[in-house]
């Protein structure tokens, strides 16, 4: 078989890695991909929102598979125009990728449809939204509809910060047509974490889930990032949680999703608040993870290649899916000054003097004319270990790290090390 990867990050790196591995794939291509994929797929001079020219490329090296990493070629469609054109592709179709791209949309399904998440209203009109907003008490969320790579919800402490957030995406417009439509939302406490589940539309296959780190400095502090670190699989979810989050939320909004004339089809990826009142969604995303992809996928027992054809041809209930017992920890190295401004082109060296189990996914990485690995972008590399438990992992991980370097480097200390986030 051959591959294409869709995207050029940490997560991309670790699809490519995995897929690779599989003895029915023959050649691999990552568009764009990154120094980490280049020895093992032929990264493609393509962006991966460029869907025609996906599409061309696709056709040209006779793909078997495209597997679709980030929201923004799903959102735009990139599926539907592979199947058009007869190119079998992992993901949803625009119209099941809505549960992401809209979260409007995501919360009318949730609240048609009985999925549990927090209460909240929604408002296409600004003097309508401040109006309502004025009669709540903080703290209260407020979460622009479209895809804003991150930046697209407030958590305000007060009612004066909830009305500036408020402002800045629905009278001046800084995440564009993303803030055409807003919604605010009760506050819910409790731990975080993802879900992940393999599914063709109509068979639910859970992934082990994970949590992610996505404020820049140890405990929390900072601003939100892309994320910083993430670990698998959390200690506190019991078998009795698993079959609550499957159950309650993963199942019935497949159903759902169907029922609305919209099968969904790829991973589903649910982000959760468990509360005192039980687990409920914060927010869809319709693709994996990142960074949970970089320790999911290294605790994957059965082949990727297999389970995503499988997706592909609606037989995913007869096949059977493991995972391996123990744990992993991924730590992400960043560069200096982000998720604000940094420098690029920086040399990174070390690569080759980690233990040899130890996996780094590279992220915002290329190769210089000298054939030298240098800094591309803000999350640079993912540095993960596995071990019989998150201890163990974590250990491996920062034993590793310092030696890694490039100029301004900076990560997180406690990932894998503060696990009762509440
Ligand atoms: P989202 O993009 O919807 O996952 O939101 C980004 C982050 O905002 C989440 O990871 C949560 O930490 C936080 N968040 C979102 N919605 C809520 C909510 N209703 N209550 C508390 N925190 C929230
Ligand atoms: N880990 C957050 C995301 O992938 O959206």
């Amino acid at each position: 078989m051959k591959i294409l990867v869709i995207g050029g990050g940490a997560r991309e790196h670790a699809l490519v890695w995995k897929l690779a591995q599989s003895p029915k794939v023959k050649e691999i291509y990552a568009a764009p991909g990154n120094a980490g994929t280049a020895p093992i797929a032929q990264n493609l001079n393509v962006a991966a929102t460029d869907i025609a020219a996906l599409l061309k490329t696709a056709r040209e090296k006779q793909i078997d598979l495209t597997v679709v990493g980030p929201e923004a070629p799903l959102a735009e469609g990139i599926v539907d125009r592979f199947r058009d054109a007869g190119l079998p592709i992992f993901g949803p179709s625009q119209k099941a990728a809505a549960i992401e791209s809209s979260k409007v949309f995501a919360k009318d399904l949730m609240q048609k449809h009985g999925i549990p998440c927090a209460r909240s209203a929604s408002f296409d009109s600004y003097s309508e939204a401040k109006a309502y907003l004025e009669k709540q008490a903080p703290p209260v969320v407020v979460k622009a509809d479209g895809l804003a790579a991150g930046k697209g919800v407030v958590v305000a402490t007060s009612i004066s910060e909830a009305l500036v957030a408020l402002d800045d995406f629905m009278a001046k417009k800084t995440l564009g047509r993303a803030g055409d439509r807003i919604i605010i939302e009760e506050c819910l406490a409790g731990r975080e974490m993802s879900a992940f589940a393999f599914t063709d539309g109509e068979t639910v296959v859970p992934m082990l889930p994970a949590c992610d780190y996505k404020r820049v400095f140890d405990g929390d502090r900072g601003p939100n990032t892309g994320g910083m670190g993430s670990y698998s699989p959390p200690p506190f979810y019991t078998a009795a949680l698993a079959e609550k989050v499957t159950g309650t939320i993963m199942v019935p909004t497949v159903r759902a999703m169907a029922k609305e004339g919209r099968p969904y089809k790829g991973v589903l990826y649910g982000g959760l608040m468990l509360t005192a009142d039980g687990p409920k969604v914060l927010e869809f995303n319709a693709r994996f993870g990142d960074p949970e992809t970089q320790v999911v996928l290294p605790l994957l027992k059965t082949d990727l290649a297999d389970i995503m054809l499988a997706v592909v041809d609606n037989r995913l209930g007869q096949l059977k899916v493991e995972w391996r017992d123990g744990a992993c920890v991924g730590v992400v190295l960043a560069s200096g000054g982000y998720p604000g401004s940094y420098k690029t082109g920086l040399p990174v060296n070390g690569l080759d003097s980690l233990d040899e189990d130890i996996l780094v996914f590279h992220a915002g990485t290329k190769l210089d004319a000298a054939g030298q690995v240098v800094t591309n972008g803000g999350r640079v590399l993912t540095v993960v270990a596995t071990g019989q438990t998150i201890a163990e992992a974590r250990e491996k991980v920062y034993n590793n790290i310092p030696r890694l370097h490039f100029e301004g480097c900076h990560y997180r200390r406690d990932v894998g090390l503060v696990l009762n986030r509440a």
